[in-house]
């Protein structure tokens, strides 16, 4: 039976400590706080920007919210970016994808000062973070990666597989990974037999949005299942990418959905609007 990763119980733990790290800024004048932008309607949208406000709210940063119409043109949202980069009390800004595809998200992120990029995402970040400088890493991989030092599961030499090569999780996420000695494949949609790559990975990370798509038959015994999928199954159950019941059973270590990596994400963020306040406040200063 595998080890259950706990994300829940660490985020938790994250979250305590960076409530003191917020508490021992605001004795310095320092009141960190994050901008979120969100354009239209979209409804799981919603749902993560809610959580990132009650994430914000318990830890004691300061929280600004811009619902945008559906509507809005490039130039518009692309102006609010910069009056938010120019705006000293705003430490960290995060556009919420996906918007509308009338607009281009990756012009939008290039907007986004890197100094406030807290969501990692913008080329400046993603550049540093492949040639190896400090940097804000994207929060999921973030979040990943933290899991992994905290059940002491080291990379060095190991067999990764990433299925899924979005630019949030599956891309920065292979760099993470080799930064810390894995040898790493990216396997996606084209990938010509997923099972060859998946039945030898030590590692297997899944990102696909697909539920129950990782299955027993495609792993090895003892693997170690990362799933960062976020589904609703027939009943309307949130689901992972992963058959749980089954790949349990011969797993070493498995992430749970929900209580795996979701929360992590979450901490990660919160982890990177403090991180950009410190270091906005920093004489010496890496960014
Ligand atoms: N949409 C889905 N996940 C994310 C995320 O982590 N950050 C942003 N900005 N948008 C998202």
């Amino acid at each position: 039976m595998a080890t259950i990763m706990n994300g829940k119980e660490l985020a938790k733990k994250i979250r305590e400590n960076l409530k003191k790290d917020c508490e021992e800024l605001k004795k310095q004048g320092i009141h960190p706080k994050l901008a979120v932008i969100m354009v239209g309607n979209n409804a799981a949208s919603k749902v993560y920007v809610k959580s990132k406000s009650k994430a914000c709210d318990e830890i004691g940063i300061e929280y600004e919210e811009y619902f945008l119409e559906e509507t809005i043109c490039q130039e518009e949202l692309n102006q609010l970016i910069k009056s938010l980069n120019n705006k000293r009390e705003v430490n960290g800004i995060l556009l919420q994808s996906p918007l509308p595809k009338h607009l281009d998200i990756n012009r939008a992120f290039k907007t986004i000062s890197y100094r406030k990029d807290v969501d990692g995402f913008t080329p400046s970040s993603v550049g540093k973070l492949v040639m190896g400088g400090d940097t804000f890493i994207s929060c999921t991989p973030y979040g990943v990666m933290k899991m992994f030092e905290e059940y002491h599961i080291d990379l060095t030499g190991k067999e990764v597989v990433i299925i899924g090569r979005s630019n949030i999780v599956g891309k920065p996420l292979a760099q993470c990974c080799l930064a810390n000695n894995a040898t790493v494949t990216i396997c996606h949609s084209r990938t010509k037999d997923l099972k060859e790559h998946t039945k030898r990975a030590d590692i297997v990370i899944a990102a696909i949005g697909k539920a129950k798509f990782v299955t027993k038959d495609m792993l090895k015994e003892g693997v170690v299942i990362i799933d960062v999928g976020i589904n609703r199954n027939e009943e309307g159950k949130i689901v992972g990418d992963v058959d749980f019941e089954n790949v349990e059973k011969i797993a070493s270590y498995i992430t749970p959905v929900p209580g795996g990596v979701g929360p992590m994400t979450i901490a990660m963020l919160m982890n990177n609007v403090i991180k950009a306040a410190k270091e906005q406040n920093k004489e010496d200063s890496i960014f």
